[in-house]
């Protein structure tokens, strides 16, 4: 076995596929250190700078009290007031009757749709959903399809041809895609979801704190958000707090509280942690300015690479460049961090294969001078080597 496990670690070292941890420090302002360098971070999900915020970090030991963990599961001795609290407030963000606290992102999507979903129901998935939705329908035994990415005219084909064979169909999206940074065609998935009869779950881990009027995400933005029947996102990335959640009807949260296993057995997140995503939602709805001024970054940054002749995809704050191979990816994060700047090469089996890529996280607070220089500073690096042709258009 040992053996084994050893060739496997050279193979993908060889393929240019091996990870490491590497030990860092979170600064404010989009910054972060490594040993002895600092590095402006193109890597964090902390989109708005919430992570540092003032009010968050109070409620955070405001709630340590004299007790830090929670000691059990919730439906055991876990469950705080300020757990309900934050549910009847994330209910209240998400405008939907209730909502359900998971320990993470991870946890929710493997829990609920395993919960949900059954031998003898069908689930339609988009092909580039997160891990957690893929290993979310492997455990739930259910029959799944995966439609093309953001394909309506495939999802409608599938739906056809297979709904009526199965009891139950649930249909999965992301609606800002993690790795690609594109928006999901909600309102028409909506359409099918009717015709079909299908439940809609929605992964709004990318977008929550962001889209819409009051930053409740992609379903908000698009005035459908009484048609999706389950809204899960996550506290941990614009919201810079810790877990995740589900927004729904009464029923689908009692049902899941009597039979969610990810939530049924796993301790409950201690109330520092969840008095700081009170304050997060709080943080949200109380200044805007810090999602305009992230939309308005991440569409300079697009806008200046694509003038300079990149093919970058995308409509959010994620800004991918996909340079295909997987070692050269890895050769231009390299280059980058000779420069100062942290972008994590992003290779499969997290993005399909031949599609490696620079994933930029654009934040709230990084300056129009360093999105300025950074546009500068990759191109350069692009144009020097040979490998990146395929990315520049001329
Ligand atoms: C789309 C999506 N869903 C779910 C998750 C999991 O969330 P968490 O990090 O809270 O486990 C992630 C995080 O990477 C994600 O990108």
């Amino acid at each position: 076995m040992e053996q084994r496990i050893r060739t496997r670690l050279a193979g993908r070292e060889r393929d240019g596929l091996l990870r490491k941890l590497i030990p860092v420090d979170q600064e404010k302002h989009g910054r972060m250190r490594a040993g002895d360098k600092e590095f402006i971070n193109f890597s964090s999900n902390d989109y708005l700078g919430l992570s540092s915020h003032p009010d968050i970090i109070k409620a955070a030991r405001k709630a340590a009290g004299p007790v830090f963990g929670s000691s059990a599961s919730r439906l055991m001795t876990g469950s705080t007031g300020l757990h309900d609290a934050l549910e009847q407030k994330t209910a209240g963000f998400k405008g939907k009757p209730a909502a359900l606290v998971f320990n993470s992102g991870y946890q929710a999507n493997v829990g609920v749709i395993s919960a949900l979903c059954g031998r003898g129901d069908v689930i339609f998935s988009d092909r580039l959903n997160h891990a957690s939705i893929v290993d979310g329908i492997l455990l739930s035994g259910a029959k799944s399809f995966r439609y093309r990415h953001n394909d309506i005219a495939h999802l409608e084909e599938l739906l056809s041809g297979e709904r009526r064979k199965y009891r139950n169909s649930m249909i999965i999206t992301e609606t800002i895609f993690s790795m690609d940074g594109d928006i999901a065609p909600v309102r028409e998935i909506v359409s099918l979801k009717k015709r079909f009869d299908s439940l809609l779950m929605a992964d709004e881990a990318h977008a929550t704190g962001i889209f819409g009027e009051t930053g409740a995400g992609i379903l908000e933005q698009a005035g459908i958000t009484d048609d999706c029947d389950i809204a899960m996102g996550t506290f941990s990335k614009a919201l810079g707090s810790f877990g995740a959640y589900i927004a729904s009807s009464g029923a689908i949260k009692e049902y899941l509280v009597n039979t969610c296993r990810a939530f049924i057995y796993s301790t409950a997140l201690p109330a520092s942690v969840i008095n700081a995503s009170i304050a997060a939602i709080d943080a949200v709805k109380k200044e805007p300015f810090r999602r305009t001024a992230l939309l308005a970054n991440a569409a300079h940054l697009r806008g200046r690479l694509r003038e300079k002749g990149l093919d970058v995809k995308g409509e959010s704050q994620i800004v991918p460049v996909i340079l295909g191979k997987n070692p050269e990816t890895a050769r231009a994060g390299e280059k980058l961090r000779e420069k100062g700047y942290w972008v994590t090469p992003v290779r499969p089996p997290t993005v399909p294969k031949g599609t490696a890529r620079l994933r930029i996280s654009v934040t709230c607070d990084h300056t129009r001078d360093v999105l300025e220089k950074f546009a500068d500073d990759l191109c350069d690096i692009l144009e020097d080597r040979a490998w990146d042709t395929r990315n520049l258009r001329s």
